[in-house]
């Protein structure tokens, strides 16, 4: 390994920011690219979003509902730092691609509403951290506002998550009292001024809590600060790298996005803590960054982005090695070449020819079909990434054709999908109907639109009584064949022919689930 192959590594961070809808993700994320100078003022992400709306129409859904379907990938600098976001969207257009986008992160910033604590979308998300062992750092917004004591957030945390706290900062008071945070590994207290409004600026410092600015800046405030940090010296979990590596543990940060306090003290922690590009299991092997020869993962696939050439980009993941302009990969499913001369990277500001690209970075590789989702690209060695599942569904409907001669596309233009994963198809074993199974219910939306567009399918997307599916497994080939045989009317075969349970809700497949032990019921399967 050369050295600089080394350096290259080492400064790069590549994480997603986890949270419910509102929390601040994206007023966090303006303020990290105000911080790498990638963007200049505030409001600019949300600008840039409505902008690109209006540019391209690939995806006229985009357009009308003026949200983003897409993952998106964020490239900005600082420090010295190569920083790669990838965001996850959320809401309605919470998707498969959103699970999977944690497939190709090292590290999750998890942003908190103090006034909501853990909320669903958090939750879900964090679920899938936990299952891959992402290191999260949490940042705890809206200290400005009225929200929960510190300490219920992180007892909230500690309980909901199954995850540690360690504060490294800590909040004094909160809305109107908000003062300030202190940093408690660097014992110095910033005080709030909420006149920041977005422009970088340095509030006063504090040094210590003897520090006579102290009772003179904080008044009554300031006896509270110091019963606060002596209770939580003692009470709460010393840092423990190992336990933040491998999941266990979250260092907690508290501030006030909107009004960029806490942020600089989050995004330069962050810098020190968060893992370089950590290696990956492979079927065949574990697949450490720094070896020489390139390998890599696609972990999303964008269609249409420009109508007019069907073409689609495939997001990957490069895992070990160097890319290099033109080099020609190994495509491990089609055994095939593929020669790559105009991967992209992703930018904060534009998209630019990827001219090189090492672990830890994010490439589009622009292709008509050939690639899916979970392929694996190397320089010849025969190798396969894990860890790309396939996620369960939780909205399940039917296509109905307006024109019933077209049922032949349709079928053609649903496996497509599927195989893009923009859906998840199932057939039921007793009945010819395909069943559509997404995570988010906008999807449906986006399958009606591009079915339409692609495939010229009039159809209408029309619920069905299932809520929730779990792929099914069992040791005994015996005690399968009982279970089938008593449940056919809820089995279904996915496009990959894993076997489903579709079920009414959630409460139905734990009650199966107890009639039936010897069946295993996964929310996850991976791709085969
Ligand atoms: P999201 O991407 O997680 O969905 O959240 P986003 O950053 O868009 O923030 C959601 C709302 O919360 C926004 O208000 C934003 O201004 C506000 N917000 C973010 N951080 C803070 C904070 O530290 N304190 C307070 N008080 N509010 C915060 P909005 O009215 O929905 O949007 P906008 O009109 O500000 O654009």
């Amino acid at each position: 390994m050369k050295k600089n192959y080394k350096k290259e590594i080492e400064s790069r961070k590549t994480f997603a920011i986890i949270s419910h809808p509102d929390a601040g993700k994206t007023t966090i994320t303006e303020k990290f690219l105000l911080f790498g100078g990638a963007i200049q003022m505030a409001g600019a992400v949300k600008a840039k979003r409505s902008s690109q709306h209006a540019r391209s129409d690939w995806m006229a859904i985009e357009k009308e509902r003026g949200i983003s379907v897409s993952t998106s990938v964020m490239k900005f600098f600082y420090n010295n730092a190569e920083i790669t976001l990838l965001d996850t969207p959320g809401h309605e257009d919470f998707s498969e691609d959103t699970y999977r986008v944690l497939t190709a992160v090292d590290s999750a910033l998890m942003v908190i509403d103090s006034a909501k604590g853990v909320e669903t979308q958090t939750r879900k998300l964090f679920e899938i951290c936990r299952l891959r062992d992402i290191p999260i750092i949490t940042f705890i917004n809206k200290l400005d506002r009225e929200g929960l004591p510190a300490l219920e957030l992180l007892e909230i945390i500690e309980k909901d998550l199954a995850l540690e706290c360690c504060p490294f900062t800590w909040p004094i008071g909160m809305g109107k009292l908000f003062k300030g945070v202190y940093h408690l590994k660097k014992n110095q207290l910033h005080l709030f001024s909420s006149t920041h409004h977005g422009k970088i600026k340095e509030g006063v410092i504090i040094n210590g809590l003897d520090d006579p600015l102290l009772d003179q800046n904080l008044d009554k405030q300031a006896d509270e600060l110091r019963e606060d940090i002596e209770l939580i010296n003692e009470a709460s979990h010393p840092f423990n790298l190992d336990h933040f590596e491998r999941g266990l543990q979250t260092p907690v940060f508290f501030g006030s996005a909107i009004n960029n306090f806490g942020v600089k003290e989050l995004l330069d922690s962050f810098l020190d803590l968060a893992p370089t590009p950590q290696p990956r299991d492979c079927k065949e092997r574990k697949v450490d960054p720094y070896e020489k020869n390139f390998s890599g993962f696609t972990f999303k696939i964008q269609a249409n982005m420009d109508p007019a050439h069907r073409d689609r980009i495939a997001f990957l993941r490069v895992c070990s090695g160097k890319y290099t302009r033109g080099m020609k990969l190994s495509h491990m499913r089609s055994n095939k070449k593929i020669a790559t001369r105009n991967a992209i990277t992703f930018l904060a500001q534009e998209r630019a020819v990827t001219e090189e690209a090492f672990a830890g970075d994010i490439i589009g590789i622009p292709n008509h079909g050939t690639i899916k989702i979970g392929d694996t690209f190397t320089e010849g060695e025969k190798l396969n990434f894990l860890g790309i599942p396939n996620f369960a569904p939780e909205n399940f409907w039917r296509v109905k054709l307006l024109e019933p001669m077209k049922s032949k596309s349709l079928q053609v233009g649903l496996k497509q999908l599927a195989e893009e994963g923009t859906l998840q198809l199932f057939q039921r074993l007793n009945t010819s109907d395909y069943i559509i199974g997404v995570v988010g219910t906008l999807q449906f939306e986006v399958v009606v639109a591009r079915l339409r567009a692609e495939y010229k399918i009039e159809g209408r997307a029309e619920p069905t009584t299932f809520n929730a599916a779990r792929w099914i497994k069992a040791d005994d080939p015996k005690k399968m064949e009982q279970f089938k045989s008593k449940n056919t009317h809820n089995l279904a075969l996915d496009a990959e022919n894993h076997l489903t349970y579709l079920a009414k809700s959630d409460w139905d497949i734990n009650r199966t689930q107890k009639d039936w032990p010897d069946i295993r019921f996964l929310k996850y399967v991976e791709h085969s």
